[in-house]
C-alpha cells in the first residue's frame, strides 16, 4: 500500500516510498535526468526521475510537466548525507498528472510588482509570498498566544460605527439603512468598554482607513491588535509592549527560520534586541532629529510641536538598534481621548512604539482621558458630534479610572520581523487608494 504524505513531515519517510500532491513548480532536465521541483503548499521537494529507473510513459510524462501542473507523484524518499534535505526518487507509473498547465502567467523571470500584484491569487504561490504569509500566520498565532496566557479576554468590536476614532479624514462611509455609518478605523474605544467589563481584553481584527496616500506604511484596511486595560498607566503600557514585542520575536526566531532565509532576513538584527527598550520623551525626539537634520545636511529645523513624518521616523529608527518608545507627544497632534500630563499641560500621556532599522511607529496607544468634562471639551475641539459618543461617555460617568491600551499594526510588525521594504505583500490581499483589484 503507498503511503500518502505531505512535504512538512517528509523526514518522517526515509527509504520508503510515498506519493505526494501538488504542483509542478521548475524542472530542469537532460537527456537522461529530470529534476521536478514539486510543491505541496507545505514546502517544495525534488523528485529525480532517471531514464533508466522508469518506464518511457512515465518519463514523457515528466517531459510533459509545465510550471503548475498538478499531479501525484509517487517515489522512494533519500535524504542528503549532510543537509536537511529530501529527494524523491521517482519509481515506473509514478506520476499521474490531474492536469498540465498552460502559459502559467508567473515565470520565473522578473516581474514587475504592479503586474504581480494583479496576479496576487497566483503569486502567492511563489516562494516569497509562501513565506511572508507564513510569518504572518505565525505572529498572529505568537500574539493570541501571548496574550491568552497573559490573562486576557478576547474582545471583537463591531466593524459599523457611528463614531470616528482617528479623525474623520479618514473615513469610510456606509449608507446603513438610510444612515450613515462608518467602517471601524480602531476597536479601542469598544475596547474600553470591555476593558471596564473584563479589566483585561484585547481586541483583534480589520480596520479601515481611506488613506489618501500612497507609501509603504499604510494600506486602507489593515489588522490592528488592541489590548486594553483597566487601572493601567503609561509606565504599565510600556512594559505590556516590551513584553509583548519580545515574546513575539523570540517565536518567530524559533518558528520561521525557514522562511527568514527563504526572504533574506538578516536575522541578527532581531537578535540584538534586549529590554529594555528605549524611552524617548518627544522634547528629546525633537532635540535628537535635529543633530540628525544636521548631520545629514537638512538645513530645516524640525519645530516643536510637529508630528514625525516617514523621513524623521526612519532617520531616529536608523540610529538605534531597539524600539523606541517616542512618548508624551504634543496633545494638539495627537486624538481626542487622549489623556493629558497632570504635570504638562502642553503634553499628552501617549505612546507610539518605533521598530529599528528605518521601519517606524508599529504601535500607537497611550493612557485614556478618564474625566468626563475633558473627553466632551475634546470632543468638541475635534468637531466630532458628541451623540454618537454618548455611550463612551457613560464609561467616564460610572466607575471611571486611569487605564489606557495600544493598537499594533499587524502587517507594519510582519513587515519588520520579516525585514521586507514594503507591508503590502504582508497581506494576503492588500487594498489601497488604487486597488480592490482581485
Ligand atoms: O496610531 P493609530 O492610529 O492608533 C489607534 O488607532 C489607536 N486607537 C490604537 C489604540 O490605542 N487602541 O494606529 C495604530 C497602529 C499604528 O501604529 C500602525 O502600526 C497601524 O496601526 N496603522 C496602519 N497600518 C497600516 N496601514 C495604515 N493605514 C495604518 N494606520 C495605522
Ligand atoms: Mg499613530
Amino acid at each position: 500500500m503507498k503511503t500518502t504524505t505531505t512535504i512538512d513531515k517528509i523526514a518522517g519517510f526515509v527509504d520508503r516510498e510515498v506519493t505526494l500532491s501538488g504542483w509542478l513548480y521548475n524542472k530542469r532536465e537532460s537527456k537522461k535526468l529530470q529534476f521536478l521541483q514539486i510543491r505541496d503548499g507545505t514546502g517544495i521537494i525534488q523528485a529525480i526521475v532517471s531514464i533508466k529507473d522508469v518506464d518511457e510513459e512515465t518519463w514523457s510524462a515528466g517531459q510533459s510537466l509545465t510550471q503548475e501542473s498538478s499531479l501525484y507523484i509517487t517515489g522512494t524518499v533519500s535524504k542528503h548525507p549532510k543537509r536537511d534535505e529530501y529527494e524523491l526518487q521517482v519509481k515506473s507509473g509514478g506520476i499521474n498528472i490531474i492536469q498540465v498547465t498552460e502559459d502559467y502567467p508567473i515565470t520565473p523571470k522578473d516581474h514587475g510588482t504592479g503586474y504581480l500584484f494583479e496576479h496576487r491569487h497566483l503569486w502567492l504561490r511563489s516562494q516569497k509570498p509562501w513565506a511572508l504569509l507564513r510569518i504572518r500566520s505565525e505572529v498572529i498565532q505568537a500574539i493570541r498566544t501571548f496574550f491568552y496566557e497573559d490573562g486576557y479576554l478576547a474582545f471583537d468590536s463591531p466593524m459599523f460605527t457611528p463614531s470616528a476614532v482617528e479623525g474623520t479624514t479618514t473615513l469610510f462611509n456606509v449608507d446603513y439603512f438610510g444612515e450613515t455609518a462608518f467602517l471601524t478605523q480602531s476597536g479601542q474605544l469598544y475596547g474600553e468598554a470591555g476593558a471596564m467589563a473584563h479589566r483585561k481584553i484585547v481586541v483583534f481584527g480589520p480596520t479601515f482607513r481611506a488613506e489618501k496616500s500612497k507609501t509603504r506604511r499604510h494600506l486602507t484596511e489593515f489588522w490592528m491588535i488592541e489590548p486594553e486595560v483597566a487601572f493601567f498607566d503609561l509606565e504599565d503600557n510600556f512594559e505590556l509592549m516590551e513584553r509583548m514585542t519580545m515574546y513575539v520575536i523570540e517565536w518567530v526566531l524559533d518558528k520561521c527560520r525557514k522562511e527568514l532565509e527563504i526572504l533574506e532576513r538578516d536575522t541578527s538584527l532581531l537578535e540584538k534586541i534586549k529590554l529594555p527598550f528605549i524611552r524617548m520623551h518627544y522634547d528629546d525626539a525633537v532635540k535628537e532629529l535635529n543633530e540628525l537634520r544636521k548631520k545629514a545636511g537638512i538645513n530645516e529645523e524640525f519645530e516643536w510641536g510637529g508630528d514625525l513624518g516617514s523621513p524623521d521616523e526612519t532617520m531616529l529608527t536608523e540610529a538605534h538598534e531597539n524600539p523606541i518608545f517616542l512618548h508624551h507627544f504634543p496633545r494638539e497632534i495627537k486624538a481626542f481621548y487622549m489623556a493629558p500630563d497632570p504635570d504638562d499641560e502642553r503634553v499628552s500621556l501617549s505612546v507610539d512604539m518605533l521598530a529599528p532599522e528605518g521601519y517606524g511607529e508599529i504601535i500607537g496607544g497611550g493612557q485614556r482621558a478618564d474625566d468626563e468634562k475633558y473627553v466632551i471639551e475634546q470632543i468638541k475641539k475635534h468637531d466630532l458630534p458628541q451623540e454618537a459618543f454618548e455611550w463612551f461617555l457613560d464609561l467616564r460617568r460610572y466607575g471611571t479610572n486611569p487605564h489606557g491600551g495600544f493598537g499594533l499594526g499587524l502587517e507594519r510588525l510582519v513587515a519588520w520581523l520579516a525585514g521586507v521594504q514594503s507591508i503590502r505583500g504582508c497581506i494576503p490581499f492588500p487594498r489601497t487608494i488604487e486597488k480592490v483589484y482581485p
